[in-house]
């Protein structure tokens, strides 16, 4: 470690999520001896609190709070006062946008599940009118599987369409089981209808609580289709931190394609195929990707293909896994917590670009 003491700046705030990563990056960093300034980075005087520090971390999430602040803060500070963020931008831009995902991989020659996005209604009708069915469509933001459909005919792909282009467009959080319907008679719907209801009011005066509907911002003037990947009876995420891989499966909703959000997770390293391990691990190095999850999918023909990215997974889906596989695909055997893993590569990268401009 360098002579002067460093000082990293995290983002803490009051309404931070209860799972954020900012308590154990903090435990981490001041096991490493390095000073903390713990502040809401939203506050008015940001740059000028951050412009004296090494560094500055900020786990932000997928709520429209996050994604409209953070990546605008956190670019300025990494672009402007050229100090090193943790999530940097290569690995962050992209972050909760799978339509943003879609450019990316294909730019970056990643194995991906074949996809196509449209930005405007004639060009996604034409599409819809000559694609093979079953297809899959997603809105670009999202998690728990929301919005994720197959469409079996071109009829609900023009409905689909039209919601995107010509009407209102659609609020996340309100497709497939997430779609909270008034007058049903089955007694789970109904369950999630006072629940949706109880958590409205809850919201209204309590913030930490989970926000309505109406908080998310509404999805429109594009549509994001995906080849449908047949006979998955489970998807796989690979999560990169630095040299270090995690896994873990998750199996689909009884009688469902989907996966993420069944809350069926396994994490048996046995599970996880080393070709997942391998490609994974060589996205991130080349890309300078500093913490990244894959989600893979199988091809008819048995190829791993990417379907998403994202950079940050929640912390106990990677202390849960046992172990790590280094770039070498050697396993290390023991449980870590993402964020001391995290806090290790941050220092090292700052240390090292401090020598090289020395
Ligand atoms: N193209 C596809 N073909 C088949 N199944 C898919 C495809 N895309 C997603 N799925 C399934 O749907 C689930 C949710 O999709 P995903 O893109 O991960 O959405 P989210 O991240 O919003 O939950 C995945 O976990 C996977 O099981
Ligand atoms: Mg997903």
């Amino acid at each position: 470690m360098s002579e002067t003491k460093l000082k990293i700046a995290v983002h803490r705030a009051s309404d931070d999520w209860p799972g954020t990563y900012a308590e154990r990056w903090i435990e981490a960093l001041k096991e490493h001896s390095v000073d903390v300034l713990a502040f809401d980075f939203r506050e008015t005087d940001v740059i000028e609190r951050v412009r004296g520090c090494d560094g500055a971390m900020w786990f932000w999430r997928h709520t429209p709070d996050d994604k409209q602040s953070a990546p605008k803060i956190l670019a300025a500070i990494e672009l402007g006062l050229r100090i090193p963020v943790f999530p940097n931008l290569p690995t962050a831009w992209h972050f909760d946008e799978k339509v943003a995902q879609h450019y990316l991989l294909e730019a970056i020659g990643a194995p991906k599940v074949r996809s196509w996005v449209f930005w405007n209604y004639d060009d996604a009708i034409d599409f819809a009118e000559k694609c093979s069915y079953p297809i899959v469509f997603k809105l670009s933001v999202g998690a728990g599987a929301a919005n994720v459909l197959k469409l079996d005919s071109f009829k609900g792909a023009k409905a689909t369409v039209r919601k995107m282009f010509r009407k209102k467009g659609v609020t996340p959080y309100t497709f497939n089981e997430h779609r909270a319907r008034m007058f049903t008679t089955d007694f789970k719907e109904l369950l999630r209808v006072k629940s949706r209801l109880v958590m409205s009011i809850k919201h209204a005066f309590c913030k930490s609580c989970e926000p309505p509907e109406h908080y998310f911002l509404i999805q429109k003037n594009y549509a994001y289709f995906q080849e449908f990947m047949p006979d998955n009876s489970y998807d796989i995420r690979v999560t990169v931190i630095g040299n270090r891989a995690f896994g873990l499966t998750r199996s689909n909703r009884p009688g469902d394609f989907r996966a993420s959000g069944s809350g069926v997770i396994d994490f048996s390293p046995e599970n996880i195929p080393s070709e997942a391990v391998r490609i994974a691990h060589d996205i991130s190095l080349k890309n300078a990707f500093r913490s990244m999850s894959y989600d893979f999918l199988h091809a008819p023909g048995g190829e791993l293909l990417i379907s998403e990215v994202s950079y940050c997974a929640p912390n106990w889906s990677v202390h849960n896994f046992p172990g790590y596989w280094d770039r070498d695909l050697v396993w290390h055997e023991g449980a870590i917590w993402p964020e001391y893993a995290e806090v290790e590569d941050f220092l090292e990268e700052i240390l090292s670009k401090r020598g090289s401009s020395d």
